[in-house]
């Protein structure tokens, strides 16, 4: 804890993310996350439901009463992107403007959309406005393995923060993500890579769906150890990482397809991440964390639990959602018959240049749907 916790916290839009970063409220205030967190969301009909899960109270509509109640020390923006803009314009812009008026402290702005850019921010409310961006990785310990302490969270300042603030919103994101500070062109291609190596978890299924259909057992965490311990033998990385792994956890035939798919898939998120100029230590830092923990996250799940964490990642129109439809389209019928074409010995060698060529597509696709999502 950096800053004690006597200030309120509040949180517009508690969907998704403005759920999901309890254990974060927790963590900065302490016990007096009951007292001190207030949560905003739209729809009325709506609140009964959320109040009974949350320690803190919930309310609907009523943004702009709340910041003026409270004078919070921190708001947290976790509305869809589109929206963003009106609590911009119609929360934000008056209570800042009635804050410096009369003298109240303006309060540190942590915005969850992807876009709009912290930017929008400084122009609407002042240069002096002190806002971040956050885009958390979304892993989650699984059978006690911290997987959010390896996956990649990115944090964009829209300008310098004071130490003790800057530590604070380190201090949030740290709790769900190894943190990495970047330029809003770069948190964008780091979270389309990132929804990408989601995929990780997608191509382990289908390679079992494929066996299965043939009559081959093969089992989906088996096929995301090797998976994963080829991976690392790739991306020059010593050891077996935050868990055993190994390339031989399937029989050789199988275990050789998904060596190459998984070097595959790598190198083109990999090669796309690069072509953007992102220098090559700060790719292959997030990217590496985040091949490592999506394929873990298969390795440790059943299917049912995969498909949970998919649906909770995706926020409706975003880029997880573009990610998925993107693999479904283009990459996942294929895939399916390439493994059977493998195991046939038919398999044209070709194929996992094209694997390699769709990733990179599906990054940049990701990526630039990403810069649309704020747009009405
Ligand atoms: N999901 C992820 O993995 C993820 C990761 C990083 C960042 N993000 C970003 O975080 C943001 C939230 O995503 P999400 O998945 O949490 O979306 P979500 O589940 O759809 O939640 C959005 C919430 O915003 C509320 N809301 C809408 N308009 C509002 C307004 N004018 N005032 C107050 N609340 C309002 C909604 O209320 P009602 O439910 O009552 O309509 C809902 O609770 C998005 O910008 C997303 O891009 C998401």
């Amino acid at each position: 804890m950096v800053m004690s916790p006597d200030y309120n916290i509040l949180v517009i839009g508690m969907g998704n993310i403005g759920t999901f970063l309890l254990p974060g409220y927790r963590q900065l205030l302490g016990d007096k996350v009951e007292t001190n967190v207030f949560g905003v969301r739209n729809n009325p009909a709506k609140v009964a439901e959320l109040q009974a899960r949350m320690p803190f109270k919930i309310s609907a509509g009523n943004t702009a009463q709340l910041l003026r109640e409270k004078h919070p020390d921190v708001v947290i923006v976790s509305t869809p992107p589109k929206i963003i803009p009106d609590v911009i314009e119609n929360d934000l812009k008056p209570y800042f403007a009635e804050a410096r008026e009369k003298g109240w402290n303006l309060p540190d702005i942590y915005t969850f959309g992807p876009t709009p850019a912290p930017q929008l921010y400084l122009d609407n409310l002042g240069d002096d406005v002190r806002v971040v961006k956050f885009l958390p990785s979304m892993a989650h310990t699984k059978k006690g393995v911290p997987l959010e302490k390896l996956g990649a969270g990115f944090l964009v300042f829209g300008t310098p923060f004071p130490k003790d603030r800057e530590e604070r919103a380190f201090e949030l994101s740290n709790m769900f993500s190894q943190t990495f500070a970047v330029t809003q062109d770069q948190s964008l291609t780091g979270l389309a890579s990132k929804t990408v190596t989601y995929t990780n978890a997608n191509n382990a299924c289908v390679i079992a769906d494929a066996l299965r259909d043939m009559g081959i057992d093969a089992n989906i965490n088996d096929i995301a150890s090797v998976y994963r311990a080829a991976f690392r033998k790739h991306a020059g990385l010593e050891g077996e990482g935050l868990y055993p792994c190994s390339e031989s956890d399937l029989p050789e035939k199988i275990g050789c397809f998904v060596k190459r798919l998984s070097a595959a898939w790598y190198d083109g998120i990999l090669r796309y991440i690069l072509s953007t100029g992102i220098p090559e230590d700060l790719a292959r830092g997030f990217h590496n964390g985040n091949f490592e923990v999506f394929a873990l996250a298969a390795q440790l799940s059943t299917r049912e639990e995969l498909d949970k964490d998919t649906a909770q990642r995706a926020t409706k129109g975003g880029v997880t959602e573009k990610s998925m439809t993107t693999w479904s389209t283009y990459f996942k019928a294929p895939l399916y018959q390439a493994v059977q074409d493998w195991m046939n010995d038919t398999l044209n060698e070709s194929f996992f240049d094209s694997a390699e060529g769709v990733a990179y597509m599906m990054d940049m696709t990701v990526n630039r749907h990403a810069y649309r999502l704020a747009n009405k």
